[in-house]
């Protein structure tokens, strides 16, 4: 096996965030989305949360000598850190992508992120969970072609678009992850985690 194939039968979920803002509402959503998926399914699965601004990440300017299509073998990436990011990704059975839209698309980091890699990437199941004023649909509509198209990742058909009240977004409020108004996006999330554990080859838990 090279060192870049997904590990398909990973029993760990990774969770990406989009935004490294200090003090924005990233955290509390992978803090909403990370408690919702363990009740959801079976308590084996593992949920990391990546931080965005711990090593690995953020990983920088692209140093590869080559495209990253074109590596095959970890040892032909050029740092540590790439290495490390594509071990963590390849030690995952699936991936959920939090991010919030910046002017009508996603952070350059996140972009980053990806592009540092490309065969860790292939057909592993992944969701997204989009947010912004009014559930970053733009995002994820971009997102949709960079992940499903670009690096072949096996998207869920529905993506969990979450609108943020507007203290959340202009004022001090923000998210901690047990807001009432989530409620009202955890049907969207239910259906999404159910397809993604599924495309993991398990069957989700039954509603409590
Ligand atoms: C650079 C920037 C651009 C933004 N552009 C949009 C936008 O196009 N649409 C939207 O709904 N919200 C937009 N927002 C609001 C963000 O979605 C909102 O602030 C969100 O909480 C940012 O995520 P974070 O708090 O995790 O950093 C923007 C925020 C920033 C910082």
């Amino acid at each position: 096996m090279s060192a870049t194939t997904t590990t398909a039968t990973s029993k760990r979920i990774g969770v990406i965030l989009g935004s490294t803002r200090k003090g924005g509402n990233a955290l509390g959503l992978a803090k909403w989305v990370s408690t919702f998926l363990q009740k959801n399914i079976p308590d084996e699965i593992e949920i990391v949360v990546v931080d965005p601004v711990t090593p690995p990440q953020p990983l920088g300017p692209l140093l590869h000598p080559q495209m990253p299509s074109l590596v095959k073998e970890l040892s032909d990436y050029p740092t540590e850190p790439i290495r490390d990011w594509s071990r963590f990704v390849s030690s995952c059975g699936a991936i959920v992508v939090i991010t919030p839209q910046f002017n009508w698309g996603y952070p350059g980091e996140l972009k980053n992120a990806l592009d540092h890699l490309y065969y860790e990437w292939h057909g592993k199941p992944a969701m997204m969970v989009t947010y912004g004023s009014r559930g970053g649909a733009k995002c994820a509509e971009q997102l949709r072609q960079v992940m499903g198209k670009g690096l072949k990742i096996k998207l869920v058909g529905r993506d969990v678009l979450v609108s943020l009240p507007h203290d959340y977004i202009a004022g001090e409020e923000r998210v901690k992850g047990d807001e009432e108004f989530l409620k009202a996006f955890e049907e969207s999330l239910k259906e999404a985690s159910d397809e993604l554990y599924e495309l993991m080859g398990g069957e989700a838990n039954a509603p409590a």
